[in-house]
């Protein structure tokens, strides 16, 4: 792990050419970028602020925290208001309502741009991996200063300086795949006592609805010893709780020349010493080993907490989706897990409107619902998503999908609902996350099972896991006391 304080900007700064391997070149642009910065501070006056704004899955969150590392080492003050001298747009591209928030927001910072001369405005992430994104930008979003993607994201500190001295023009810097994976740049953490960290990227399942394997390219795992060094640098730093992210977590390792699998992978995290809890997002029904299921079983550390993404009930309907399994062998594992961890919570992601569903399929997805019980479910409108292979299947007319989301939706809250009732009267360890948005009076702590609970305690208490006794079940989360 690498601090902004750790880099040696003065010897990056005597340098008179950028090193030609990576990190170092990063660092050099770093220092490079920081003098032009200070420049600019010196003209105006005022510090340089930047802002970060995240869309879309845990991916994105933890890039984000990997560009806030990198702008801090630069020497910009960051912040969360996006009136701000360098805003950096982080977009997702998995739904068209993502994309639509985004240009949006995107008018309203033109208006913050035209009264502020000094500000830059980049976007980057999944939606930049699209070329049709990129030509309507060039076409009606011609203040956006830099586009870049997912796969040079560590080159950042690069990107940034280049804009800088390249007034007046869209820098463009887009790939179409890379198996490049830069360690060590700085990462600024969102909260000291937890973090996601990437085991993997990329993703080679092509379901037929997804655009993620476009635009995040083939499956590369990083080395079981990357990530145990990095996760140990972060315990020493204070942080308990970790999230491994991937796609598809459970396929980990099958690139590495000294194949690891995720099972062994989480094994050799549950050894670190002051590490309290592991979670992992997101892993694909089909690659759920007996092994992974009895690691999760025998551990003091894995959080009891799966989401398993379900998509649709109907066989036929998953056959068409590309996702490798039946209805019938989705229900044996999600059953068989639930017989062997029986405190776990099972969450999922369902999608309604996929091309040539009727009502026949939505109600296998409805008996999946009933069956499994699922704790919690986030449930989306099917997506057109263009190149992908679904988008030439024939479509679900849009009033029709708007009735079926509304049966699924209402039977999801309700199990939901009495799922997350079970834990009524029990007490359970919880880490504390913030005071409470609404109640300053109350801190909020999420169970290991992803249910949060609030409880009156003072702010002393972030950052630590407390035993709270959950008196009251609001729905989806519970009214607590700290023990
Ligand atoms: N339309 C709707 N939902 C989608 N997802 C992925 N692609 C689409 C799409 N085209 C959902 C899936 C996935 C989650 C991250 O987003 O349910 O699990
Ligand atoms: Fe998309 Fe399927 Fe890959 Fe998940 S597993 S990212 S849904 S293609």
């Amino acid at each position: 792990m690498i601090k902004a304080e750790d880099i040696d900007i003065t010897y990056y700064k005597a340098m008179k050419e950028a090193p030609e391997t990576d990190p170092e070149r990063q660092y050099y642009f770093i220092a490079k970028a920081g003098e032009l910065i200070e420049a600019r501070e010196e003209e105006l006056g005022r510090k340089l602020t930047a802002c970060v704004v995240t869309f879309g899955c845990q991916m994105n969150a933890r890039d984000s925290e990997k560009l806030l590392g990198i702008l801090r080492a630069i020497g910009f003050e960051t912040q969360d208001d996006e009136n701000a001298d360098f805003v950096i747009y982080n977009t997702c591209t998995v739904r068209d309502n993502a994309d639509q928030r985004v240009y949006g927001r995107l008018g309203v910072l033109n208006g913050f741009k035209r009264k502020n001369p000094a500000m830059r405005i980049a976007l980057c992430g999944c939606m930049a991996q699209d070329s049709v994104t990129v030509e309507k930008l060039r076409q009606s979003y011609r203040f956006v200063d830099l586009v870049f993607g997912t796969h040079n994201i560590y080159k950042f500190a690069e990107l940034l300086y280049h804009m800088y001295q390249n007034e007046g023009s869209m820098l463009v810097d887009i790939w179409k795949d890379s198996d490049k994976i830069v360690e060590l740049l700085p990462v600024q953490r969102k909260y000291d006592f937890k973090t996601g960290i990437n085991i993997m990227f990329g993703c080679n399942k092509f379901c037929t609805y997804c655009i993620v394997p476009y635009v995040r390219g083939r499956e590369k795992s990083r080395t079981p010893e990357d990530i145990v060094a990095e996760i140990k640098d972060y315990v020493k730093d204070g942080v308990v709780e970790i999230m491994l992210l991937g796609q598809n977590v459970n396929s980990y390792g099958k690139n590495l020349p000294e194949k690891t699998s995720f099972a062994e992978l989480l094994k050799r995290v549950e050894d670190i010493d002051g590490l309290e809890r592991i979670r992992f997002m997101t892993p694909y029904p089909r690659d759920m080993g007996d092994d992974v299921i009895s690691v999760m079983k025998h551990s003091e550390k894995i959080c009891k907490h799966l989401h398993l993404p379900l998509q649709s009930g109907s066989s036929k309907i998953l056959k068409m989706m590309n996702r490798g399994h039946t209805k019938e062998e989705y229900l044996d594992l999600a059953l068989k897990i639930r017989e062997e961890i029986p405190d776990l919570a099972i969450t999922t992601d369902i999608i309604v409107g996929f091309p040539e569903e009727t009502h026949e399929d939505i109600e296998d997805t409805l008996d999946v619902i009933r069956k499994v019980k699922f704790d919690n479910a986030f449930t989306f409108q099917y997506s057109m998503r263009h190149g992908t292979p679904a988008s030439k299947m024939p479509q679900v007319p849009k009033d029709i999908v708007s009735k079926h989301f509304d049966e699924v939706l209402s039977l999801v809250q309700e199990t939901a609902r009495e799922q997350s009732k079970r834990w009524e009267g029990q007490i359970m360890p919880a880490l504390v996350e913030e005071v409470n948005e609404h109640d300053e009076s109350l801190l909020t702590g999420r169970l290991s099972n992803n249910i949060l609970v609030h409880f009156p305690a003072g702010k002393e208490m972030i950052g630590k896991i407390v035993p709270v006794y959950l008196k009251e079940c609001k729905g989806f989360y519970y009214l607590g006391e700290m023990q």
